[in-house]
Order: C-alpha cells, then sequence, then structure tokens
C-alpha cells in the first residue's frame, strides 16, 4: 500500500526519506518520491517509477542532495488511480508549486472535487491524491493549519495526508481519517509515518494520530489539535528493533521469516500456558468468561481470512460454538445484523488493513464485543478491539504472510481450548493439546533441516502453468493458505479445492500439465482423500501428497512427510514445506519473493 514519511528537524531531511522509504518499502513499490525544503524556500524535488532504489540513485546523481533541507515528505506508491507514471508519483504540488503533499488512502469524492477545480487548474496526472495540492492551494487562507482542516472537511474517503509549504519552511502538517499516521520524535526532530516500524531506528517515542486529528511540526517539535483545540496525548516509548532491516544470511526477507516459525510459536505460547502445569494462564483469555458467547463471526482478508477458516473448525470442534468466517470486504456490504451474544474476531497481521478496519467500525457502532487477533503491536485495528491477543510473529517484511499465520493459528487455537475448558471441562484432552503445542518448535525445526528436500521437489514443478491445492475438512483451508501462497509468490495459476468438490467441475482441468498438492495427513478423512488422489491419477495428473510419515508413499508422484499429531494440531504441519516450496518455484522464476508485483503488504485502502 502507499506508505507516507515525513520529517521535519535539525538534519538534512534528504537521507533520512530515502532511507525511510528503503524500511518500508513493502508497503508499496510502483514508484516513490521526496520533497524538502530549505531555509531559502527552495525545494528538493525527486521521483522515480519502479522500486526506492531507483529513486535513490537520481538522489545521489542530484548535487543537491548534500544541501540541508529541514523538512521532507515521501511517498512510496501502490497504484489505485492511475498508472505507475512519473506524473501520477507522489508528492503531489499545487499549480502555484507553493503546496507539496503525499498522501495514503483514497478521497472517494475526488472526481466531484476535480471536476470543479479542473475550470481553474491544470490537471498534470490522473490521481486522487492530486486534487489535494490544488485544493490546499484553491482554499489556503494565510493560515496552513486553518487551510488542511477546510481541505479535510471537504473530502469523502480515507486519507493521511502530509502537506509542505514552500513559503512556511519550518513547518509541515498532517492529517489523517481512516488510513494510520504515526508521530515519532528522535534526538534530531519529528517524524511522521504511516508505521511504527519506518520511524523505530530514529525516534524514541511516538504517539498514533486519532481519526480527526491534525499534527503541526515546526523547527522540530509537534503539536497535535483535534476539532481546532490543541491536545496533549501521551507518547509510548518505542521498542527498538532492527531485525527487519537485516535479511541474516538470507537470500530474502521471506525466507528468513520462516526460519522464525519455531520462535514464533514459543512466544504466542509464552506467559499464555502455563506447560508445567499443562493450563491457560492468560487473563484475555479468562475475562472472555464474562460474557455469554453464543455464536463467533471471524473478519479477515487474505492469509488472515484463511486463517480465521482453520480456527472457525477449532472453536466449532472443541469450544462447540457456531463459528463463521467472512471476507472483509464481503462482510462490510452484506446486511448485517448485530448479535449481542455474538463474539466478533477480527485477524490481521498490520492491523491496517482497511476492509477490516471498515468492518471493525461498523461492528462497534453497534456495541458487539469485538477481539483482534493482531501483529503489528499498536496499529489501528489492535487498538480498536474492546479484547485481542497478538500473534507475537515479530515484523514480518516479505508480502506475502508465512511465520505471523502460524502465529494467528497459535491465538486461535488458544482460543479454542479457552472457551473449550470453559463450557465443557475437558481438561485431560486439553492438556494432550497443549503437550502437542509444547513440541511444536521442534516439529518445525526438523523440517526447516529437510529444507532441502522440499527445494528438491519443488523445482521440478515450476515449468507447470497451473496447479491445483486439495484438502478436506480442516486442511481446505490450509491448502487455501498454500494455493495463495504459491500464486503470490511465483504467479503461477494456483486454484484450492476441497478435495471432495474436484469431480463437480474441477476435475476437467486435470491433464498431465496440472499437478496437485494433496494435503492428506492421518485421522482427516484419509480413505476419502486416497479416492480422490486416484481420480486424479486416473487422468494423468501429478500428485504431491503431504503425508503423515509412515503412511503409503506408493501412491503418490512425490511427496513430503510430516510428523503425526492429532487431526486437531494437523494443519500447524503442512505450512513450513508449502512454503519453501512455493518461495523455491519463486526463486526459479527470477520473481521478486519478497515484493511480489502488483501487491502491496498493508492495505489500507478499501
Ligand atoms: C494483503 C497482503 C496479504 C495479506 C492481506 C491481509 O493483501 O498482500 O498477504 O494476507 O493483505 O493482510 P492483514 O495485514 O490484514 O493480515
Amino acid at each position: 500500500m502507499c506508505w507516507i514519511f515525513a520529517y521535519n528537524g535539525k538534519k538534512n531531511a534528504i537521507p533520512l526519506l530515502v532511507e525511510g522509504l528503503r524500511t518500508l518499502e513493502y508497503r508499496g513499490y510502483d514508484s516513490a518520491g521526496i520533497a524538502a525544503v530549505n531555509e531559502k524556500k527552495e525545494i528538493f524535488l525527486e521521483k522515480a517509477t519502479g522500486k526506492v532504489s531507483n529513486l535513490a540513485s537520481k538522489v545521489q546523481k542530484n548535487p543537491h542532495a548534500k544541501d540541508t533541507y529541514q523538512a521532507g515528505i515521501a511517498h512510496t506508491r501502490w497504484a489505485t488511480h492511475g498508472k505507475v507514471t512519473l506524473e501520477n508519483t507522489h508528492p503531489h504540488v499545487s499549480e502555484n508549486e507553493r503546496f507539496y503533499v503525499v498522501h495514503n488512502g483514497i478521497i472517494e469524492n475526488y472526481m466531484g472535487i476535480k471536476n470543479i477545480l479542473e475550470k481553474k487548474y491544470h490537471f498534470y496526472g490522473d490521481t486522487d491524491s492530486e486534487i489535494i495540492a490544488k485544493l490546499i492551494e484553491d482554499s489556503f487562507d494565510g493560515d496552513l493549519l486553518s487551510t488542511v482542516t477546510t481541505v479535510c472537511e471537504k473530502m469523502v474517503g480515507a486519507y493521511a495526508i502530509v502537506v509542505m509549504d514552500k513559503e512556511n519552511p519550518s513547518t509541515i502538517i498532517g492529517a489523517k481519517l481512516g488510513s494510520p499516521m504515526i508521530v515519532g520524535e528522535g534526538d534530531d526532530g519529528v517524524f511522521i509515518a504511516s508505521d511504527i516500524n519506518a520511524i523505530s531506528h530514529v525516534a524514541k517515542e511516538f504517539v498514533s494520530l486519532e481519526d480527526g486529528e491534525t499534527v503541526v511540526i515546526t523547527d522540530g517539535k509537534k503539536e497535535i489539535y483535534s476539532l481546532g483545540e490543541r491536545i496533549i496525548k501521551t507518547s509510548e516509548v518505542i521498542d527498538h528493533n532492527q531485525e527487519m532491516v537485516d535479511k541474516g544470511n538470507f537470500d530474502t526477507f521471506t525466507e528468513k521469516e520462516i526460519y522464525e516459525i519455531p520462535e514464533v510459536i514459543k512466544n504466542v505460547c509464552k506467559w499464555r500456558i502455563d506447560f508445567e502445569k499443562k493450563e491457560i494462564i492468560n487473563e484475555t483469555l479468562e475475562s472472555l468468561g464474562d460474557h455469554e458467547i453464543k455464536r463467533i463471526e471471524i473478519i479477515a482478508s487474505g492469509s488472515s481470512y484463511f486463517a480465521g477458516q482453520v480456527g472457525s473448525y477449532w472453536l466449532k470442534t472443541l469450544a462447540g460454538i457456531p463459528t463463521e468466517v467472512r471476507i472483509s470486504s464481503e462482510f462490510l456490504y452484506d446486511t448485517f445484523l448485530p448479535h449481542k451474544k455474538t463474539l466478533y474476531i477480527f485477524i490481521s497481521q498490520s492491523g491496517e488493513t482497511a476492509d477490516v478496519r471498515e468492518c471493525l467500525k461498523m461492528v462497534k457502532a453497534k456495541w458487539c464485543l469485538t477481539f483482534g487477533i493482531v501483529n503489528v503491536v499498536g496499529s489501528t485495528i489492535a487498538r480498536m478491539c474492546d479484547l485481542g491477543l497478538y500473534s507475537h510473529a515479530g515484523v514480518e517484511v516479505g508480502v506475502a504472510s508465512t511465520k505471523n499465520i502460524i502465529g494467528q493459528y497459535g491465538v486461535l487455537l488458544l482460543l479454542a481450548l479457552s472457551l473449550w475448558i470453559k463450557r465443557d471441562l475437558q481438561i485431560h484432552q486439553c492438556k494432550t493439546i497443549i503437550e502437542e503445542l509444547w513440541n511444536l518448535p521442534d516439529t518445525f525445526e526438523l523440517q526447516l533441516q529437510q529444507a532441502n528436500t522440499y527445494k528438491e521437489i519443488a523445482k521440478k514443478y515450476a515449468k507447470y502453468p497451473s496447479m491445483f491445492f486439495l484438502g478436506r475438512n480442516i486442511l481446505y483451508p490450509v491448502a487455501a493458505e498454500g494455493s495463495l501462497k504459491l500464486k503470490e509468490l511465483s504467479y503461477i495459476h494456483s486454484e484450492c479445492y476441497s478435495t471432495g468438490e474436484l469431480k463437480h467441475g474441477p476435475l476437467a482441468l486435470i491433464d498431465k500439465n496440472t499437478p496437485s498438492f494433496v494435503l492428506n495427513l492421518k485421522g482427516i478423512m484419509q480413505e476419502k482423500t486416497i479416492s480422490n488422489v486416484r481420480e486424479i491419477q486416473a487422468r494423468n495428473g501429478k500428485v504431491i501428497g503431504i503425508i503423515t510419515s509412515g503412511e503409503d508413499k506408493s501412491l503418490y508422484d512425490d511427496m513430503i512427510e510430516v510428523p503425526e499429531t492429532s487431526a486437531i494440531v494437523s494443519p500447524f504441519l503442512p505450512l513450513v514445506p508449502i512454503w519453501i516450496m512455493s518461495v523455491e518455484i519463486a526463486k526459479t522464476l527470477w520473481r521478486d519473493v519478497d515484493k511480489p508485483q502488483n501487491l502491496a503488504k498493508s492495505v489500507t485502502v478499501e
């Protein structure tokens, strides 16, 4: 998604802006640009299509880059309105070349505003964002803060904007509605960013702006306003970490993140499970006992949606609570029937996905109980939910989610176990599952040691144009996650079906050029799945079986063995091999594993 970054302070803004863009390029990487201003009211402006490295080399060649510019704004773009061109790249500028703007979000009424402004101003691009710069010029009343407030009142949609005024180089102003905005303070000045990770290396403390708030930064000092009144917000200390800027010995962040999975599952359980007593000891989960929960609705997108589907099996099977999983962009426009005894669970790695955020707003407006499963600490969704648990996966840079999904599975299983105990007191069975969770880090380590075996198999399948992922019951959403990952990373067409559904249509596509990954683990309709495998093979389709160790291997063209677990814990096991294979196929095809084409890590527009 688009990402904004801005600086006002003692140091030269240019290198800070370029570095800031690099740090969080994974949010959007169609084009990038920076604008900065100095005391002499001179502007430095550079834009480039493609990756931030293209912008960085343009900046490096610019002889003015080493001059001192005390304020600047920067942006990486994930195209929504208009093609990937220099004209559509931010920062956008007013016609009088006085006001410079970066914007994250979508201005829904931009066409109406543009139609009016077009009578007075020339528009050089197609973006909704360009109208903001023109609107500021048109509405300017001599005071930038009051002008920005007026402009915000005219805009409908979601936005986080930062405005720079050439005639007043000591000040920048940020405003937001919907889209995230963090203001961080460090020794060298004040920073504005879409994400705390962008400033964690330069700032010591931060505040998150709420909708309708505005920040004015002058000479490295910030003032925050709400409804025209100055307000004081308490800053939070930044937990400094450098892990995200460092790939270690790995070629890609995605691979590094897959290798962090054993740690993730440990972190999810830490302080939440007493492994000696085999008991759940979490206060948040405990507090759910105060509520009468008759139904659960899970709302999410992408990989988080498929994690939610796995969770729904656990919540139904263990806790016996009817659970529905909804794609956020559909839930938002469906008829909403609020139910006081329903727990609404929102799952999001970034905690900023606009579709999910807007559903959360809708549910909260009806005073229903909300629970967040979020990875990014302090993100909008995490802050908005009544209750929640972090998935504790650490910073995830690879655009395609991996380690975070293990964290989400972990939280969902803990939630199901805790609700199960409250209802049925199945303490003994619960202790058995907790024991299996205890063993998971070692199981993942063993799988990671098998990486070369998975990679060898993967290489054989990189040449196929299309693939199927098949699974049944609780393994169906795991297969769906596998299919999503393969298409995201390799751009190979891939579809997921419930194995039993294949014969009702998709079987027409099976031939020798369409291999299928089949998830067939012990205890989950194994015999029926074997019959389905035979149906594929009767049509010359190749089958890569992901099977329980010790089971009959003769059926499959290739196979990955995973250790035996209970059916409940089984969804954890196929992911590491599938992700390693997907990355390997992507690398064989020379794809950009960390930044797949057309995608963005955090989609902050609907
Ligand atoms: C984007 C990413 C996906 C991710 C989805 C949901 O589309 O490319 O990998 O699963 O957003 O993101 P969230 O942060 O809400 O989990």
